[in-house]
């Protein structure tokens, strides 16, 4: 059994649900220390219960991404509670409204924007700082088929957070490699969480919608991004830079 983590600290932003959870249980099952950030405790804790429970060590941090004074605390807390920082998954995430760009009220594009792209810019400003002061370390960002590859009317939002969370991911890793911080992104497609499902759709009526008009016939397993994640955070991935990893299905292919 590989521990490719052993000795590390991970950040992970989301951590108490979905995509964010199940990675944070993969790195903890590795051997790293695993802090989750995320604005509803009671969820926080019983994720690092769970991550305990399966023989992980787990701390939680409540931030909200998309605020300043979150952000820097959230990585301040994790260098002071638990010696250092070496990956940060920044994968805290909103789909936010459906509709389209001519309905979109202003405070729904705004609250996406502020979550899934400024969330993302200021996880990194306070995480490269910490790095690039201490050795190094790895960032993978959680973007998304939908916007990075891909259009989906009534997403505008969503695809504009997402799109850019790529082209940060690029521009950051570039900034950053020279200081032996290696930045890469993930674009998971519909994937098994509440996020995929539609407003009042079982997860059984969601899986045959996606089923059949993704390639691999079904929905992705957290448990499948989860293991991209941690392969581009670990030293196996240490020639991929400013990569932006497609997992869909081929949905997009
Ligand atoms: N599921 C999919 O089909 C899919 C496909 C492509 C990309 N993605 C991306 O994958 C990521 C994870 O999605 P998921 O499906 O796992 O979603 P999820 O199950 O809804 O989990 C989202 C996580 O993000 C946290 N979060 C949301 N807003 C936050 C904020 N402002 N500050 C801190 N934490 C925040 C949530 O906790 P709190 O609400 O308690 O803060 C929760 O832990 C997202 O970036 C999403 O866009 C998902």
């Amino acid at each position: 059994m590989s521990a490719r983590f052993t000795g590390k600290v991970v950040l992970v932003t989301g951590g108490s649900a979905g995509i964010g959870r199940a990675t944070a249980l993969a790195f903890a099952r590795e051997g790293a220390t695993v802090v989750i950030a995320g604005r509803d405790e009671a969820r926080l804790v019983a994720a690092v219960k769970e991550i305990e429970a399966a023989g992980g060590a787990a701390d939680h941090v409540v931030a909200d991404v998309s605020d300043a004074a979150d952000a820097a605390g959230m990585v301040a807390t994790t260098v002071r509670r638990h010696g250092g920082l070496h990956v940060a998954f920044n994968n805290a995430g909103v789909l936010g409204e459906v509709a389209p760009v001519a309905d979109l009220a202003e405070d729904a594009w705004a609250a996406v924007i502020a979550t899934n792209l400024t969330g993302v810019f200021l996880s990194m400003k306070h995480e490269i700082a910490h790095m690039r002061a201490h050795g190094g370390g790895a960032i993978v960002n959680v973007a998304s088929n939908i916007g990075a590859h891909d259009r989906r009317p009534g997403l505008g939002a969503y695809a504009a957070s997402k799109a850019g969370v790529s082209a940060l991911t690029r521009t950051a890793a570039l900034e950053a490699i020279g200081d032996g911080v290696r930045i890469n992104a993930i674009s998971p497609g519909a994937t098994d969480t509440t996020m995929s499902l539609r407003p009042g759709e079982t997860r059984a009526e969601r899986d045959a919608r996606i089923g059949a008009v993704t390639p691999a016939g079904r929905v992705g397993g957290t448990g499948e991004v989860a293991a991209a994640a941690l392969w581009l955070a670990s030293a196996e991935a240490g020639y991929l830079v400013g990569h932006d990893m497609v997992i869909d299905g081929g949905a997009t292919a």
